[in-house]
């Protein structure tokens, strides 16, 4: 048996060991951290919900109306009316006859692949997918084919060697690291192709792009096509748990064969009535939406301008690609000297050797002060050699 202090050193070796940054105040543009005010730039309260007047009064309201928790699984005693209106306005919302609430995007993921994918079959994922879409292929216990990252010829290719075997291509919509979008169009029609389902993670799309927040999926015109659609209520929607939307049959099958959603407690009544209430606020104000794209944008130029590795995402989410883990520790402490927290970026959650500063923008933030943050990564990246200089730049 390893020691596990043995493991920890190896950890703290490879510059790979997290700690916990504690937050002292609700999630905001700016928080209060170690008592001083910074802005943060890692966080995916994309649209200000988590800490909505509206949206915080709703989930007071909901537990002193419904009561703390729901007492056990769904399928036991815990299916409650939040639970029941928030699935229907979630279908609604995204264009599809049934959602199922999970406890969490990780859950959701992990309990629907390894119901739809079973033994003898293949799952298809990308490269860059999300941990909780790779464990979902772990238990699946389906055979994975990993295809390169957005790469349809590949795609192709595995699944052509997979002889009619195929059960499901599941991708992230927004790549959770690296802001860029999959080409849904041409996934969908390698599924129907090859007789296969279409399973997209709308984790960092929902709210974020497509036409009123709908998602990827939604700004594929694709509403409804996509078999099964997932995504969580801790991100833009501010709350926490997540969802799955599909047509009404596949929702009946998860309901007794996704065994996160049966063997595990239903979602606080609270978390439900948020979602709900932040779901409504979205409706309100899709102008929210647009916010955040040109916050995105607005961020996205002022780090290149900065002469800033920050190509490549289209979206909310920045990476500022560094490559050395330890490195990118020591980029991330030194930008936050200067009141700007953004997280750095390790292996597992990166691949070996690319590890980076992620940003992520809100509708919340100010230009300006995006602008000033970018100016202060600019520095410290070209006091550590990271960034080109201004000169180099002109040249
Ligand atoms: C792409 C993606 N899918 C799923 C999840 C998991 O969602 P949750 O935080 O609700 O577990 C995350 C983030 O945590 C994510 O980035």
């Amino acid at each position: 048996m390893t020691d596990v202090a043995e493991r920890l050193q190896e950890l703290r070796d490879r510059g790979l060991q997290r700690r916990l940054r504690l937050i002292e105040g609700p999630q905001g543009p700016r928080v209060l951290l170690g008592g001083r005010e910074v802005l943060l730039l890692c966080s995916n309260n994309y649209l200000g919900f988590a800490d909505h007047p509206e949206v915080r009064d709703a989930a007071a309201e909901a537990a002193l109306r419904w009561g703390a928790g729901a007492g056990a699984s769904r399928l036991i005693s815990g299916s409650m009316e939040p639970h029941r209106d928030l699935e229907s306005r979630l279908a609604e919302f995204k264009g599809y006859e049934s959602a199922l609430l999970f406890g969490s995007g990780y859950l959701a993921n992990t309990g629907t692949i390894a119901a739809l994918a079973g033994r003898d079959e293949v799952v298809f994922s990308d490269q860059l997918n999300h941990a909780s879409i790779v464990d979902g292929c772990r238990l699946s216990r389906a055979e994975t084919f990993v295809y390169r990252h957005r790469d349809l010829e590949h795609l192709a290719w595995g699944l052509r060697e997979a002889g009619g075997r195929g059960a499901l291509i599941v991708t992230d919509g927004v790549f959770s690291m690296d802001g860029d979008l999959a080409p849904l169009t041409e996934l969908l029609e390698l599924a129907r192709r090859h007789g296969c389902r279409l399973m997209v993670d709308e984790a960092h799309a929902t709210g974020a792009i497509g036409p009123g927040g709908r998602g990827s999926v939604a700004a594929a015109g694709l509403s409804g096509e996509v078999d099964v659609v997932v995504g969580t209520l801790g991100k833009a929607l501010g709350s926490y748990g997540a969802y799955v939307c599909a047509g009404a049959e596949t929702v009946e099958f998860l309901v007794s064969a996704a065994r996160p959603f049966v063997f595990s407690t239903a979602l606080p009544p609270a978390s439900a009535a948020a979602a709900l209430a932040a779901l409504e606020l979205l409706h309100a104000s899709p102008h929210r939406v647009e916010r955040l794209q040109e916050n995105a944008a607005t961020l996205r130029g002022a780090l290149v301008a900065e002469g800033l590795r920050a190509s490549g995402s289209e979206t909310q989410i920045v990476p500022l690609h560094v490559g050395d883990a330890e490195r990118t520790m020591e980029l991330c402490e030194r930008v936050l000297e200067r009141g700007v927290f953004a997280q750095g970026i390790r292996p597992p959650t990166v691949p070996e050797g690319s590890s980076r500063l992620r940003f992520t923008a809100m509708a919340t933030h100010g230009a300006e002060e995006l602008e000033r943050a970018a100016e202060q990564v600019g520095a410290v990246a070209r006091e550590m050699g990271i960034a080109a200089s201004p000169a180099t730049l002109a040249a």
